[in-house]
């Protein structure tokens, strides 16, 4: 049995991705859930909100002991096989695997096995490597016991994002209200299907070939990749532009979440707030947020000793009780039980 993988992803950057996935995984373990966390984007940013700078320099300084993400592959790109990771432990139930900045340099590697791994013969190291980041996310929450791993990646379609959507079981799609997010979700689904079954015909190849019988303990992931919903990001709203041209833009979202990344026809008449596939909405926190940076805890838990006072700890209380339901939502779409 493997741990369900949860990737937040779209490809049009600054919708919220890491914000949300850093408060999500504090909601999961407050709800004594235990979050194993992965940082695929190589500009680290959601390692970065974990761990202070002095730290971050000590783990990269390591080398070749699985301590971020790139060094537990790394060996691939040699002779060698997957590092056993080793994880941050930052609360009760709240493992980390740091990102790295040189992870970019798997980007080749992953995109020179593709078509390897449709051949006749030696499939095993193209698979191996195409899986890497899968392998590493079962090996993680192995470790710790993990009910769940979520994973944050850069906003692009290239390589690395293909084989952490290969790994991935569910996807939850962040979008702000506003043409280049909707463009983006456009892209997605499509993108989304092609991957899966592209990687329907690896399984394929594999499940077929002579090599099989000799890895026995060669797990492969389905590369499910099942879109359980989308959040719209209040904050993205451009603070100069009137709230019709938010109510313009969000509006046209279920329409094209259903045409682009379900595949059905859209619903007529079907408003975002009434929308089950809308999994929140999440609002602007404004001043909260670099509060809550600063302070390194996620916006629920800032107290007034650390400046959430007045309206502030109403707007904190009100923030618990939004990340609460959307971890319960979120459990109960990918069947765990809270
Ligand atoms: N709910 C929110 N309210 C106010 N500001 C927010 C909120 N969520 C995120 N932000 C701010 O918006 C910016 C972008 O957020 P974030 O880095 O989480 O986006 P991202 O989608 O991960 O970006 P990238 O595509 O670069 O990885 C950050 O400055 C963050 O502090
Ligand atoms: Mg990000």
């Amino acid at each position: 049995m493997s741990t369900p993988v949860l990737t937040f992803f779209n490809n049009k950057g600054g919708v919220g991705k890491t914000s949300l996935i850093y408060h999500l995984a504090w909601m999961f373990a407050m709800l004594r859930k235990r979050v194993v966390i992965i940082d695929l984007d190589p500009q680290a940013n959601l390692t970065a909100a974990f761990l202070d700078e002095n730290k971050i320099e000590a783990i990269w300084g390591q080398e070749n002991n699985g301590s971020t993400i790139y060094q537990c592959i790394k060996p691939l790109m040699g002779v060698g096989d997957i590092a056993e990771p080793v994880l941050q432990n930052i609360a009760t139930d709240l493992y980390l695997l740091p990102g790295d900045v040189n992870l970019s340099g798997f980007e080749d590697a992953l995109s020179a096995e593709w078509p390897n791994s449709m051949g006749d013969k030696n499939l095993y190291r193209p698979l191996r490597i195409l899986t890497a980041f899968w392998q590493v996310m079962q090996m993680a929450a192995n470790k710790v016991q993990a009910d769940i791993v979520l994973v944050d990646i850069g906003p692009n379609l290239g390589a690395i994002n293909r084989s952490v959507l290969i790994a991935t079981d569910y996807v939850a799609i962040p979008l702000g209200a506003d043409l280049f997010s909707l463009q983006g979700l456009k892209n997605l689904g499509p993108t989304l299907r092609s991957w899966k079954n592209l990687w329907k015909k690896r399984l394929d190849n594999w499940a077929d070939s002579s090599e099989k019988k000799s890895f026995q303990d060669f797990h492969l992931p389905d590369g499910n990749m099942q879109a359980i919903g989308y959040l719209c990001q209040q904050h993205s709203v451009r603070l100069d532009r009137p709230v019709q041209a938010y109510d313009k833009w969000v509006q046209r979202i279920p329409a094209v979440y259903r045409e682009s990344v379900l595949d059905e026809p859209a619903v007529s008449d079907m408003r975002q707030e009434d929308d089950p596939y809308c999994l929140a909405t999440i609002k602007h926190y404004r001043s909260l947020i670099p509060m809550a940076q600063e302070h390194r805890k996620p916006i629920f838990n800032l107290t007034s000793a650390d400046g959430a006072i007045g309206s502030h700890s109403g707007a904190v209380q009100d923030a618990k009780k939004d990340f609460r339901q959307l971890a319960i939502k979120i459990a109960k779409q990918i069947g765990i039980d809270i």
